[in-house]
């Protein structure tokens, strides 16, 4: 650790005309970081800004009932971005002012996403293959929200042999984008391999002023102070580390601005978060849905509760809201038995293998 008396913090970031509170950037998971969970990220504290799951500009602009239960939001989700994804610069124009006036603090095209069903219709990643047309939206979509900064997420570049995220980084700010998130894996990494810290570094070389965020692997404070350390990137944005541990941004943001690393929730804390994450899913979508959607969810939070079979085996086969309190009750009382005989144990041990969770 550097020594805390000549702890350099990186002053927060300011994205066009948005001051943001800090420095890291809660991460769009489409599936996951619905505002449900982003609520729950947010009162863990250290949440800069949040973002939704990328969304289709047609069924924005249509109101569909999936686009709307993507973009919902409340007044405590803020700052937030809205995340659009498509090729159609018209379109994608006309939902960037739709995003506008429904809560979008921030708008970010998607330039990232590998998955097949966005890059065959040129969309997401598909936009690093033809970088002309892509700014020419982009300075569309800069144009369509004056009063709103336009952000990008992009990866380093479609394979190894097309590294185009440093000029396409200079080319987004001189059409006006003001911030770039830089995912550092090529698509056609997809999520394999490690994050490359030296690729992010020629994102934030070839850009004048504007913030470049770092992303991809961050788990522990420490990742992202070495992310910043290394790259020189101005934030870093954090997204499967969250999903097991909405804390870590809080750990990430102390530990930047005083070079602290604080002690982990305690084990009611934490239950006490995946309670607020199942009533927020009952707010903001519906009983059935929070019950369905926690079976499985309960295997992220599981990750840094161990040991914790009773309350995984309890979670998946839960049918109401009292099942669901029985499962959390009836985990806590046990856990404070345990933790008596067990003074010492330390349930950092968390399972990284995050992929198996991911395909549920
Ligand atoms: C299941 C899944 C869904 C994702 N959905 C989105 C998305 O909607 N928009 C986006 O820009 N990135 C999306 N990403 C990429 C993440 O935002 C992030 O760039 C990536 O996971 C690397 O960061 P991490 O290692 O902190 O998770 C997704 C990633 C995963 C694993």
């Amino acid at each position: 650790m550097e020594e805390v008396s000549t702890w350099i913090a990186p002053p927060p970031l300011h994205i066009g005309n948005v001051q943001l509170a800090g420095n890291v950037l809660l991460a769009p998971i489409a599936g996951y970081c619905d505002v449900s969970f982003r609520l729950v990220a947010r009162s863990c504290g250290g949440v800069a800004l949040a973002c939704t799951d990328l969304l289709c500009p047609e069924g924005v602009l249509r109101e569909n009932k999936r686009s709307m239960e993507l973009a919902a939001t409340c007044p405590e989700d803020s700052p937030l971005s809205m995340q659009l994804y498509g090729a159609d610069p018209q379109r994608l124009c006309d939902a960037a002012k739709w995003a506008a006036d429904h809560g979008a603090n921030i708008i970010d095209i998607n330039m990232g996403c590998p998955v097949d069903k966005i890059t065959k219709r040129d969309g997401g990643s598909a936009l690093l293959c033809n970088i002309p047309r892509t700014l020419d939206m982009a300075q569309r979509v800069v144009r369509a929200v004056p009063h709103i900064p336009v952000t990008a997420k992009v990866r380093l570049g479609w394979d190894d042999h097309r590294l185009v995220a440093p000029f396409l980084a200079n080319r987004l700010e001189q059409v006006g984008i003001a911030a770039v998130t830089v995912h550092g894996r090529t698509t056609e990494m997809r999520f394999h391999g490690t994050v490359r810290l030296d690729g992010i570094a020629a994102v934030v070389a070839a850009v004048d002023k504007i913030p470049i965020i770092g992303n991809g692997d961050i788990r522990t404070a420490q990742d992202a102070k070495q992310m910043i350390n290394v790259t020189g990137c101005a934030g870093v944005m954090i997204g499967r580390a969250a999903l097991a541990a909405p804390w870590v941004l809080r750990d990430v943001q102390t530990y930047l601005q005083t070079g602290v690393l604080l002690p982990p929730p305690t084990i009611q804390q934490k239950c006490q978060y995946m309670r607020d994450h199942f009533y927020n899913m009952i707010r903001f979508r519906n009983q059935r849905v929070a019950i369905l959607e926690f079976r499985k969810r309960v295997s992220w939070y599981a990750k840094h509760m161990n040991p914790c079979r009773l309350l995984r085996d309890a979670m998946r086969v839960i049918d109401s809201v009292e099942d669901f309190e029985a499962a959390v009750d009836n985990f806590l009382a046990w856990r404070a038995q345990w933790d008596l005989a067990n003074p010492h144990f330390s349930d950092t041990s968390a399972n990284t293998d995050e992929s198996e969770h991911l395909a549920a």
